[in-house]
């Protein structure tokens, strides 16, 4: 069990001209037991971070500690880390049982301590009857909780994960996200994990940090993401059809107007106390809905294109009007009374609409 901390962290690829800054500076104190997810596009620095935690990557500037100490020049092997990969990486020519003493053997451990170690873990992990086998005897799913297997008989201070799921297919990825819980939920050891998918993300997490491009864009619970994402970059990231983005301006008496001016969405009582600008509205799919008859029929102007049914609700999509082109929206609903090419008003409940600066796509306090 541990605190681990990250203080201004930076990373750059290459010297001089060629170098290429990665991660601009992140900052975060996980608490001692703290399951944390850090969730962001290909290529926005996720690995790069956990990497230069585990210490697999040199930390360019900045800090990570582990209960306070520094540890940026320990070798991984003396951060007392486990680290669980994508890939799986277990030796093929062992069996599952020697998989996961092998680290534990070159550390000069007992072999009763191991035997105890492992068979603790296996039970856990349910791996008992395959202990003798050999990895390509096993499943996608059965090697991935080797690989798991084989971070928990270490019993590290911090358990780090780089997509361990994401080899799996969809039915798989769901059984292990919930064995994952459930292993930290008993286990209770720090950890860090990156995934690229958002559900996974607000599934496990207990708080998660948003990347895009190097930055931390938000640190939050997943409620606290969900319910008011720093930027736009934040509100279309997490959330399935992502939130709706209109881009429109606000008139001094508290109408909303796309750009065109065509349309009055008339949804004054939400708006905040920043009239005569440009702005940014979201709306995620699911607070979409048509305007009641006590709304006079005012709201946003919106002409069906397509309906998708989930089974146990619909994807409702379509357009409202734009400066230059119609802008797409998405409708979230349990009603099937929705058909292309018919034009509706959409409203939502003051509560949940949201308001992003222009330019910079920051979130506008109300
Ligand atoms: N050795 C390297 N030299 C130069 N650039 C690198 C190196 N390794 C990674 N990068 C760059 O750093 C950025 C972050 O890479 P990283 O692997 O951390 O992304 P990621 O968020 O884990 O993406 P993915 O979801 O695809 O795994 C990328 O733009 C990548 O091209
Ligand atoms: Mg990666």
């Amino acid at each position: 069990m541990a605190i681990l901390e990250l203080k201004n962290l930076k990373k750059t690829y290459g010297k001089g001209a060629q170098s290429v800054a990665v991660i601009h500076g992140v900052d975060m104190r996980i608490a001692d037991g703290e399951f944390v997810v850090i969730v962001g596009p290909s290529g926005c620095g996720k690995s790069t971070l956990l990497r230069m935690v585990a210490g697999l990557e040199e930390i360019s500037s900045g800090q990570v500690l582990i209960d306070g100490t520094v540890v940026n020049e320990k070798e991984p092997a003396e951060r007392d880390i486990a680290m669980v990969f994508q890939n799986y990486a277990l030796y093929p020519h062992m069996k599952v049982y020697d998989n996961m003493a092998y680290g534990l053997r070159i550390r000069g451990m007992s072999t009763e301590e191991i035997a105890k170690r492992v068979n603790i873990a296996a039970d856990i992990l349910e791996l008992k009857p395959l202990l003798e086998r050999k990895p390509k005897q096993l499943s996608g799913g059965q090697r991935q909780r080797v690989a798991m297997g084989r971070a928990i008989v270490r019993e590290p201070k911090v358990f780090l994960f780089d997509e361990p799921l994401s080899n799996l297919d969809a039915k798989l990825r769901v059984q292990m996200r919930l064995e994952i819980k459930q292993l930290h939920n008993r286990l209770k050891t720090t950890s860090l994990y990156v995934t690229h998918d958002q559900v996974e993300a607000m599934t496990l997490a207990q708080r998660m940090i948003v990347m895009n491009s190097g930055v931390a864009e938000q640190i939050g619970t997943p409620k606290e993401v969900y319910e008011t994402p720093a930027s736009t970059f934040v509100a279309s990231f997490i959330g399935s059809p992502p939130m709706n983005i209109l881009k429109g301006s606000l008139s001094a008496n508290g109408a909303f107007y796309t750009l065109s001016g065509a349309a009055d969405y008339a949804l004054a009582k939400a708006l905040p106390a920043h009239g005569g600008k440009p702005y940014q509205l979201g709306i995620r799919p699911e607070h979409l809905r048509p305007v009641n008859d006590q709304e006079n029929g005012s709201g946003i102007p919106f002409t069906v294109s397509l309906v998708e049914s989930l089974g146990s609700d619909y994807l409702v999509h379509g357009s409202c009007p734009g400066l230059d082109k119609p802008q797409e929206i998405v409708l979230r609903t349990t009603k099937d009374s929705f058909a292309a090419g018919q034009h509706l008003q959409l409203t939502a409940d003051p509560e949940q609409l949201h308001w992003f600066e222009e330019k910079s796509g920051k979130r506008v306090k109300c």
